[in-house]
């Protein structure tokens, strides 16, 4: 076997994306029904051993750098920052995207446990937009979460904002201006096509040269170094940080692509719009050796496709919804 998770196309799988639950403490429109989802079973969600093997697995034979927590929303898993400290151990870059609303709670926790970066999902700074949004009344608590992420020595600490055509695109100012005063990385996220309505259409993204026009009004930035991560990122020449454009829709990274993904019930996905997938909670429960588990993944990672395909005639949305496959 490969001692890389390789692809057909040549890529490197180094970064892991775990969806640790599928429950969430908000209703967002885009990602689900008002009346909630059919959640999973307790049972039927991996536990925080098996989670951890899979991810030492993945770490010692294919050399995996980095672990992202993600959801559903992650601190609604009872316990989080144990499976945190688990994984500390693993010496990787260990990271979580959040909706920010707990973290008033758990933000200093899950520094101590070993947390390094944290990303929060913000999509208006506005609190009817913000009502409209989550079907929640907690923007002052995601306002909170930020400053109590700041105040735990997370660095960075990013937000991301999807922008959405007739909703949020007045926002960009505002969001950065934010950022420069708190000293926040924020992202920019076009609108992709995994709404839980499917009322996705093109002209609701709003794409990023006329993120970065809407920008260039108020500040002067220039671009800077991408790296691994999926956003564009600018500086501001006067020094005060960096803000970012993830360009799913418009500019597809997924020829630099190096994510793959664990479910919260176990399931390797190759892609956020695979249609297909491993179920690693099979062999886990029935005495599938280290070996098993890493010839499933690598198999899965063999068969990924070359993108996402968003626009074209044979484009297939999945039929999970981003609190399912974990942003
Ligand atoms: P950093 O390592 O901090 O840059 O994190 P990240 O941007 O990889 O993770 P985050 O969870 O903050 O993701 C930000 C957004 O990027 C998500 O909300 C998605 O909209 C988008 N995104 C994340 N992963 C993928 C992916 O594999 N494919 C595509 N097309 N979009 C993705
Ligand atoms: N397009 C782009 N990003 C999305 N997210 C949720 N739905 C979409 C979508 N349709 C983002 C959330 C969060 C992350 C988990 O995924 O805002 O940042
Ligand atoms: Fe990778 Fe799929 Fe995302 Fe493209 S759409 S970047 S291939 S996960």
């Amino acid at each position: 076997m490969a001692s890389e998770l390789i692809d057909r196309f040549g890529r490197v799988h180094t970064d892991l994306r775990i969806s640790v639950t599928d429950r969430c403490n908000f209703r967002c429109q885009y990602c689900m029904p008002a009346e909630g989802m059919q959640w999973l079973d307790r049972s039927d969600i991996l536990t925080f051993e098996e989670i951890e093997r899979v991810s030492r697995v993945l770490v010692d034979r294919f050399g995996v750098r980095s672990i992202r927590l993600t959801g559903g929303e992650p601190t609604v898993r009872a316990r989080l920052s144990v499976l945190v400290a688990k994984l500390a151990k693993l010496g990787v870059d260990l990271s979580m995207t959040t909706n920010g609303a707990t973290l008033g709670m758990f933000a200093h926790d899950l520094r101590s446990a070993g947390l390094q970066r944290i990303n929060i999902s913000l999509d208006t700074l506005d609190r009817q937009r913000f009502i409209d949004l989550t079907r929640r009344d907690e923007l002052p608590k995601v306002l909170e979460g930020i400053d109590a992420a700041l105040a735990a020595g997370f660095h960075p600490v990013k937000v991301n904002a999807v922008l959405m055509r007739g909703i949020n695109d007045d926002e960009i100012v505002p969001f950065l201006r934010l950022g420069r005063e708190k000293g926040l990385t924020v992202r920019f996220i076009e609108f992709m096509p995994l709404d839980a309505q499917g009322e996705w259409s093109g002209d609701r993204v709003v794409p990023y040269d006329e993120i970065l026009q809407q920008a260039r009004q108020e500040f002067d930035f220039e671009p800077i170094a991408r790296g691994t991560s999926p956003a564009e990122r600018f500086a501001y020449t006067d020094g005060t940080g960096e803000f970012g454009v993830i360009a799913s829709v418009t500019e597809p990274f997924c020829e630099s692509c190096d994510r793959i993904r664990l479910t919260a019930e176990g399931q390797i996905r190759n892609c956020l719009f695979a249609l297909e997938h491993v179920d690693l909670r099979q062999l886990l429960r029935n005495g599938g050796t280290d070996d098993d588990i890493a010839r499933a993944v690598a198999g899965e990672v063999d068969r990924k496709w070359a993108g996402h395909a968003i626009g074209q005639v044979h484009f297939l949305r999945p039929s999970k919804s981003m609190s399912q496959l974990g942003g």
